[in-house]
Formats: C-alpha cells, sequence, structure tokens
C-alpha cells in the first residue's frame, strides 16, 4: 500500500492513484467519526465489510442502470474506481425520520414519512456540512440545474431500489446519504453516483426488533457496531463467514 501514491485522506477512505490514468483505488480504513470528527473510534474490521458491502450495492445499481464510479473491488480493504470531480453536494434521503431531521423539526425519531424526502448539504467540514436549498446549489454554482436533477432522480431511483433490497432482507431503510461526481467524457458531461454506499452513510433498523443496525451505534455509544454490520453483510449474503475478530486483522494491503 506504502508504494502508492495518495490523493487524499478521508474521515473513512483513502484514495491512491489507479493503475490507469482516470482510476483511483480507494482504501477503506477501520477509523469511524461521528458529529464531524468531534467523535472518533476505530472499528476493528469496518474497512473490509464496507468494502465489501458497497462492492455488492454498487453492482447491483449498475445491474439496475445506475452510473456510478465503481470499477471492481481489489482486495479486502480496496476498490479500483473512475477518478471523478466530487459534487460539493451530500444528496439524503429520508424515509422515516431520525436524527437531525427528528432534533430540527421536532418529529418522532420513528415517524414514517409520507413520500421520500430528499434533503441537500453543503460538503464543508469546516461548516459543519450544512443543510441547504436547491436555490443555494444553483446560485453558488456547486452543480447546475441538469445535474441537480441527475442527483435528485438517481437518488429516489437509489432509494426505491434498496429499500427493497433491504426490505427483503428484514431491514427497514430509514435514511441514507450519497455523493455525486462528474465525469468529463470529451464534449459530455456525465454525472454519477460516487463515494461508498454502508452502514456508516445509512439508517438501517432491524424490522422485527427495531435494533440499529447502522453507525448510530457508534453515535450513541450503544456498542456491538461490527456485529450489527456483519450482520448486514450476512443477510446480503456476503462475507457468509464473517466472523469480526478475523476481520480485523486485514490490514494495509
Ligand atoms: P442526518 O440525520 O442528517 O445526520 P446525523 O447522521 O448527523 O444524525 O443524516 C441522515 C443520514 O445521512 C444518516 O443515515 C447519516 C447520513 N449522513 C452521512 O453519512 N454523512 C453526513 O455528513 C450526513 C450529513 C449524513
Amino acid at each position: 500500500m506504502n508504494r502508492r501514491n495518495m490523493v487524499y485522506e478521508g474521515k473513512a477512505k483513502i484514495l491512491y492513484e489507479g493503475p490507469e490514468p482516470g482510476t483511483l483505488i480507494q482504501y477503506f480504513k477501520d477509523d469511524a467519526t461521528a458529529f464531524n470528527k468531534k467523535k472518533t473510534g476505530t472499528l476493528s474490521g469496518k474497512g473490509v465489510i464496507n468494502n465489501h458491502i458497497s462492492e455488492h450495492i454498487f453492482k447491483a445499481l449498475t445491474d439496475i442502470g445506475i452510473p456510478n464510479h465503481f470499477i471492481e473491488r481489489m482486495s479486502m480493504r480496496e476498490q479500483l474506481i473512475k477518478a471523478v470531480e466530487i459534487i460539493p453536494v451530500e444528496v439524503i434521503v429520508r424515509n422515516i425520520a431520525a436524527g437531525t431531521l427528528s432534533k430540527r423539526l421536532g418529529i418522532e425519531e420513528g415517524t414514517p414519512l409520507p413520500r421520500p424526502l430528499v434533503e441537500y448539504c453543503f460538503k464543508s467540514d469546516e461548516l459543519d456540512d450544512p443543510l441547504i436549498a436547491e436555490d443555494h446549489i444553483l446560485t453558488f454554482g456547486w452543480a447546475n440545474d441538469w445535474e441537480l436533477e441527475d442527483m435528485t432522480h438517481l437518488a429516489l431511483r437509489v432509494n426505491d431500489f434498496l429499500s427493497g433490497m433491504f426490505a427483503g432482507i428484514g431491514i427497514k431503510l430509514v435514511d441514507f446519504k450519497l455523493e455525486f461526481g462528474r465525469l468529463y467524457e470529451g464534449e459530455e458531461v456525465i454525472t454519477l453516483l460516487a463515494d461508498e454506499i454502508s452502514p456508516d452513510g445509512c439508517r438501517l433498523w432491524d424490522m422485527e426488533t427495531g435494533e440499529k443496525m447502522d453507525k448510530d451505534r457508534f453515535r450513541r455509544d450503544l456498542g456491538g457496531e461490527m456485529e450489527a454490520y456483519a450482520e448486514v453483510a450476512r443477510r446480503l449474503g456476503i462475507l457468509p463467514s464473517a466472523d469480526v475478530k478475523d476481520l480485523s486483522s486485514h490490514r494495509k494491503g
């Protein structure tokens, strides 16, 4: 791993130069952060599980025609992706009230929403990813109108697909965050789904017990984070022998 040139280090992932121009390697760390790095920790094996869950989901999204950056998984912690210019907007889709929506508007956590709610945040650590309106995105040129339309439309398709996929394995998809990028292809600019989709950026509740199976276990000091992530992977049919203790041994390449 150390031979590769690092391009960027984020909270949960590192990006390295890829083997071909226009590619990057996305490396999944075990680091966990919440509340914009005010809470930090290490969850042994998280990177391995998230790499596999994200691979599974991006492949399924490719199969239903959602354009995205995923090329292939390379190792337990690495995947090859297309290099894109990240659009500095986080797109959140919600099906059930939770988290900041509940706090902000006083809606009890767990209240089903009558329709999926799409929210946007400006990607800025210094500003704590503030909630913004569509008009901010256009006014400040973070995305143009067709990119905004693409992001919203794709986010709702991803929501429909993932809601059904998780329902099939006894899990409610409460909410999730997506990131998008631009791919320049000749004259064309294509909007691609980027980043990762894993229990780090989703709220997942067990349908029977209501148990949280996502990063809220870490945010709220509930414990059992890795058992919950591994259970999501197990129900998806990946990492069938996901023994959390074994996963932590897959370090640095
Ligand atoms: P939200 O309730 O707005 O924030 P928080 O996670 O701080 O309570 O989050 C909605 C969903 O989007 C939730 O599943 C977490 C995810 N999310 C991220 O993964 N990263 C982010 O920066 C934000 C704002 C949300």
